[in-house]
């Protein structure tokens, strides 16, 4: 099946031009002006961008956590993302406690077979060193294409890693060219601080935000740095919030260390009046690290503009308000952490990064679709559009008027961190390797059509090659 997309705004991370693009056997096979050509199927893209599918390496579908499961399954995340104009995730493998890597691997596959609406990769977040997995076991994984390791600095008694832990995978990581991934919170110090506040009588949602204080994620990321300098590991920062988080990994870079640091949507818009909420509204704001003061919002939009974070992520972990937030209605820590987001990560960057002039159409493309690609091993068949790259593309009407609610998501949360927001811009058509996911607001192709995409090593390409079902 061919396909010809005529006449749109092509913009990459490092382009912006006039021109057809010929689709062919799923992969962009001709970029040209006036293309003399034929096609099973042509899109008119005149007065539309065509941008690059996006790729969100920062997801949690159907993830046991906080006593509940993620709500959106890899079926109803994926469609949302795809709405939203992503083509391509990395989502969070879990080793259970005293599960085997593989293991925990094949049930991850498990929950995606037959579901999959666009393409995916997987993180292995490594829980357990001493019962489960090995560290010979670890190296064996970017052979299978799941080339980054994930440690939770916090979460104490759940998902957190002790420091041995997180060194020992940073050295093997530096042997297999894997990325280490952090969640960088003191994870000791915050649950002395909910011990503290549950005492004092303090249970509703504000607490989760004042007991993770920005000093904690501060004196993480600072650690997470030092360990991998050590170790010789490349590292990533996901979900940084604040000026206590940024700056270090400014500093990294700025000596030429191989850290890199991402930041969430949500981080730009959310804050603390938000989880101070009233009747509990504010359990909606609960996911870590936290929101924090606005004054991080400048922090965090001038990080991104000058490459101190390369990424805008999601981190979409969604829980509804109505049943499982409820789980802390009495105890700020038994709200589960998360909050939806897969399909509003382009608009919003979009409406409030490129139209209100804080980042440019390119520097999007790169935070939302290149970056990604590049750190997770899946450039330049995703991430970019060029001859040669998988079809995932997306035309977006820069003039299409949205208003952002819960009541159209195709996420299944009962709220969107956005509710009522008007943007100007959004996708028009969703590609998936040449094929039509999203048009005329409806899905249109089936769950199936994804797949799994073994990943390259940090630092190498990934060029066109089989990818395999999940
Ligand atoms: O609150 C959050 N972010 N939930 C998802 C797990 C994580 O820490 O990324
Ligand atoms: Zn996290
Ligand atoms: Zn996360």
């Amino acid at each position: 099946m061919s396909l010809l997309i005529r006449g749109g705004r092509i913009v990459t991370a490092a382009d912006d031009y006039v021109a057809d693009v010929f689709v062919d056997d799923e992969r962009i096979s001709l970029i040209g002006e006036n293309l003399d050509i034929s096609a099973d199927k042509v899109i008119d893209a005149a007065g539309r961008y065509v941008l690059p599918g996006c790729v969100d390496p920062h997801t949690h579908l159907d993830m046991p956590f906080g006593g509940t499961v993620t709500i959106d399954d890899v079926e109803s995340g994926q469609t949302s993302a795809a709405f939203g104009g992503t083509t391509c995730h990395v989502d969070f493998v879990i080793q259970g406690k005293g599960q085997t890597f593989g293991q925990a691997l094949d049930d991850w596959r498990a929950k995606a077979n037959g579901k999959q609406v666009i393409d995916m990769g997987y993180h292995m977040a490594v829980t357990d060193l001493a019962e489960g997995g090995t560290l010979e076991e670890l190296a064996t994984l970017p052979d299978q294409g799941v080339t980054s390791y994930k440690l939770f600095m916090a979460y104490k008694g759940a998902l957190m890693v002790d420091d041995e832990t997180l060194y020992r995978t940073m050295e093997v990581a530096a042997q297999t060219g894997a990325l280490v991934m952090v969640h960088a919170e003191n994870g000791d110090v915050i649950d002395v601080l909910v011990k503290e506040a549950l005492a004092a009588g303090h249970t509703e949602p504000l607490y989760h935000a004042l007991t993770r204080p920005p000093e904690a994620e501060g004196e993480a990321t600072n650690r997470a740095i030092q360990l991998a300098r050590l170790a010789g590991a490349p590292l990533y920062v996901v979900h940084v919030t604040c000026k206590e988080a940024v700056e270090p990994i400014a500093l990294a870079r700025e000596r030429g260390w191989n850290v890199w640091g991402e930041t969430c949507t949500q981080y730009f818009f959310t804050s603390l009046d938000d989880i101070a909420k009233p009747n509990f509204e504010g359990a909606k704001y609960v996911f870590s690290p936290p929101v924090r003061d606005r004054s991080n919002w400048d922090v965090l939009w001038n990080a991104v503009r000058t490459d101190a974070l390369s990424v805008i992520s999601t981190d979409h972990c969604a829980f509804r308000w109505d049943t499982q937030k409820a789980l802390g209605k009495d105890d700020f820590s038994k709200i589960p952490n998360g909050g939806p987001g897969l399909e509003d990560r382009l608009k919003m960057i979009h409406e409030f990064g490129v139209r209100a002039g804080r980042i440019t159409l390119n520097r999007m493309v790169e935070l939302l679709a290149t970056n990604p690609a590049k750190l997770f091993g899946l450039y330049p068949r995703k991430g970019t559009i060029a001859v040669g790259s998988d079809a995932d593309l997306v035309i977006f009407d820069p003039d299409k008027r949205v208003t952002i609610s819960a009541k159209t998501h195709h996420s299944k949360a009962d709220y969107t961190l956005y509710e009522g927001t008007e943007v100007t811009g959004a996708p028009e058509v969703v590609l998936l390797r040449g094929h039509v996911l999203v048009e005329n607001d409806e899905l249109v192709a089936a769950p199936g059509i994804g797949r799994f995409v073994a990943r390259a090593r940090v630092g190498e390409e990934l060029r066109p090659a089989p990818t395999v079902a999940a």
